[in-house]
């Protein structure tokens, strides 16, 4: 299944990543992508809030690949794939041992991984219309996203402006 939206402002991002941290459970795997300065930063920040994690802690991991953040509802990792490069192995990174259905793990930049994970996790392509606004495309090919998805859209229908559309695949 797929959603769409557009994001007017980064209010419209963070209301995305509080609906995203509502429809969360222990296990998931979101992919970020997209244009730089799309928004994945931000995103990860409104959902690491949602679970109850304080924002200050939450910053792009620029010199750590990998950020833990271990107070919130569920344990989120972090994870930004920019200085790798393409062809970012997730054995190599150490990333495998956070896949043990306990943690929510959200990966920056997951168009470089070389394994690219897709059949369980929530694919999140942001991209660039201008300084204003941003476009989101959520895919979740896994049966398991349909239902969580569904609610996720009842979430963002609160904020009309977003101009939600439904594509259901
Ligand atoms: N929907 C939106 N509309 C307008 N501006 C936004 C929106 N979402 C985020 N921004 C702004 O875009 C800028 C870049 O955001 P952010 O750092 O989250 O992007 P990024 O995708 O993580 O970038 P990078 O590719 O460098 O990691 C920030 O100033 C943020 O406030
Ligand atoms: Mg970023």
């Amino acid at each position: 299944m797929r959603l769409r939206y557009t994001l007017k402002g980064i209010e419209a991002t963070n209301a995305l990543g509080n609906c995203l941290s509502m429809v969360l459970e222990p296990g998931n795997l979101f992919l970020l992508s997209g244009d730089l300065g799309a928004g994945k930063t931000s995103l990860t920040k409104a959902t690491a809030s949602g679970l109850g994690i304080e924002e200050k802690e939450v910053t792009s991991p620029s010199f750590t690949i990998i950020h833990e953040h271990l107070n919130g509802r569920l344990p989120l990792i972090h994870v930004d794939l920019y200085r790798l490069g393409p062809h970012a192995d997730i054995t190599e990174i150490g990333l495998e041992d956070y896949f043990d259905g306990k943690n929510v793990v959200i990966i920056e930049w997951a168009e470089y991984l070389k394994d690219p994970l897709v059949k369980k996790a929530l694919k999140i392509d942001l991209s660039f219309i201008n300084e204003q606004s941003r476009e989101v495309c959520l895919t979740g090919k896994a049966k398991i996203w349909r239902e969580r998805l569904l609610l996720l859209d009842d979430c963002m229908k609160a904020f009309v402006d977003f101009r939600p559309v439904v594509t259901h695949k």
